[in-house]
């Protein structure tokens, strides 16, 4: 008995520790793009997501890399960015000896040209902001050699349509695509209902439950 029990303890210990020596990177949160020294352009990302990836991964064992728009302190390593562009600078600096990339974060499509130096006065009338395109880190990132490169997927409408040409689109390995328009999972919420779907379109459908365990059954 006492053998059987040594032994099973180790397979759960073993199987806690599933991506022992393997070199994980998240990103998480939602980037901010400065319009004047106070203002901002961002989304409704907590965190919550790419946290409960960080979280479980280091619990599992991984050398864990948390890219975030908060300082999360936790026992692995954590690299706060704020804009679409740090993000990107964050993400290729450690981007080398990683096993697989899983980018949670919300990263802003667009940042504005020119951020005002001073706080921009109210003018009356229309204010005019020019916006210009972001690069895609995710999409830059997908013909890394020997990785598994993952990206979320965030629709409001035609989930797993547009999840289909996103993922053809971004060239990633995984897509995790989640429905934005419902207000019990997704943005800011503390559970999620996912649809995993890969290179060949396969889909699996991972029912509504805590980001924790939706972030345990996608690693
Ligand atoms: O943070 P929470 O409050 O817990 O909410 C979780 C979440 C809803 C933010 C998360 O589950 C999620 O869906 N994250 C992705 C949000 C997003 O930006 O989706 P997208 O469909 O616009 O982008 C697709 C992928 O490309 C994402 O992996 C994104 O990180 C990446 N991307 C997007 C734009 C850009 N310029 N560069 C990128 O790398």
């Amino acid at each position: 008995i006492a053998s059987c029990l040594v032994g099973s303890e180790m397979c759960i210990r073993d199987r806690n520790k599933k991506l022992k020596g393997k070199k994980i990177l998240i990103t998480a949160g939602g980037t901010r793009e400065k319009i004047d020294p106070v203002r901002y352009i961002t989304n409704a990302s907590s965190g919550k997501m790419g946290l409960a990836l960080a979280d479980n991964a280091y619990r599992m064992g991984a050398d864990v890399t948390l890219v975030s728009t908060f300082k999360a302190d936790k026992p692995y390593k954590n690299i706060v960015t704020e804009t679409a562009l740090e993000m990107e600078k964050a993400v290729k600096e450690n981007l080398s000896g990683q096993d697989c990339v899983i980018m949670a974060a919300a990263v802003s499509d667009y940042r504005v040209e020119n951020c005002a130096e001073n706080k921009i006065k109210k003018q009356g009338g229309v204010l005019e902001l020019k916006l210009v395109e972001n690069p895609d880190i995710l999409k830059s990132i997908c013909k890394t050699p020997n990785k598994i490169i993952c990206g979320f997927c965030a629709e409001s409408e035609n989930l797993l349509e547009n999840a289909k040409a996103k993922i053809q689109k971004k060239g990633c390995d995984f897509l995790i695509a989640n429905d934005i328009s419902r207000k019990d999972i997704g943005f800011n919420t503390d559970e999620n209902e996912v649809y995993i779907i890969d290179k060949s379109l396969n889909i699996k459908h991972i029912e509504k439950d805590t980001k924790e365990n939706i972030a345990q059954r996608i690693l």
